[in-house]
């Protein structure tokens, strides 16, 4: 049975330093950085910091049958949840940290779609994570991010080649990054 949002907030908060977040994202999340998931046949999706699945069912939602999802998680509980939650072939929970992406993945990714707080990573792997995921992703892609804060916008900019951001107005405000590679 899936978990109410009451019940994550639970798991949220008792994992706070690698959550970075109290509850999930919002609908509004949700919706918004699915925004420029690829259309049409045999894409690749990457997702950083699954937690309950709630953005991983939106890209199952959106991409084409043929398409895949690589979700990485690096909480244990999160994948096995997940795995039972959802039963999807397209998707591939990976119980590994986004800096380890390569290991997981070949190929080009046509996008990225993160919700990993880069507040509570370490600066050198949050870049490195950001300059891994652009060197895989297809000319036209993008990296989605969602955060609490512009803070980090700029380590975006500094490697995508154009960026933008969305920000929604709730409580707390939710920041969207949107990054494509030219
Ligand atoms: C803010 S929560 C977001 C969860 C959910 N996607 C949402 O939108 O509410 C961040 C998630 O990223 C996971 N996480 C943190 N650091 C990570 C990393 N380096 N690689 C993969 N997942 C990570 C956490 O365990 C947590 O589930």
């Amino acid at each position: 049975m899936g978990k109410t949002k009451l019940q994550t907030a639970i798991q949220f908060t008792k994992n706070l330093f690698t959550t970075g977040a109290f509850t999930e994202t919002s609908r509004g999340v949700e919706l918004e950085i699915c925004t420029k998931l690829p259309q049409g046949p045999n894409k690749v999706v990457v997702e950083f910091g699954m937690g309950h699945g709630n953005i991983t069912k939106e890209i199952l939602r959106k991409i084409s049958p043929d398409s895949k999802v690589y979700s990485f998680e690096v909480n244990p509980e999160f994948c096995e949840y997940v795995k039972n939650e959802i039963k999807d072939k397209r998707l591939v929970v990976v119980n590994d940290s986004a800096e380890n992406m390569s290991k997981h993945i070949e190929g080009m990714v046509d996008a990225f779609i993160s919700s990993i707080p880069f507040t509570f990573i370490p600066k050198e792997v949050g870049d490195e994570i950001i300059r891994l995921s652009f060197e895989s992703t297809n000319p036209g892609g993008y990296f989605s991010q969602v955060l609490y804060s512009g803070f980090h916008f700029k380590r975006f900019e500094k490697v995508y080649d154009e960026c933008h951001m969305k920000v929604l107005r709730n409580i707390p405000l939710e920041f969207i990054y949107h990054c494509k590679k030219h």
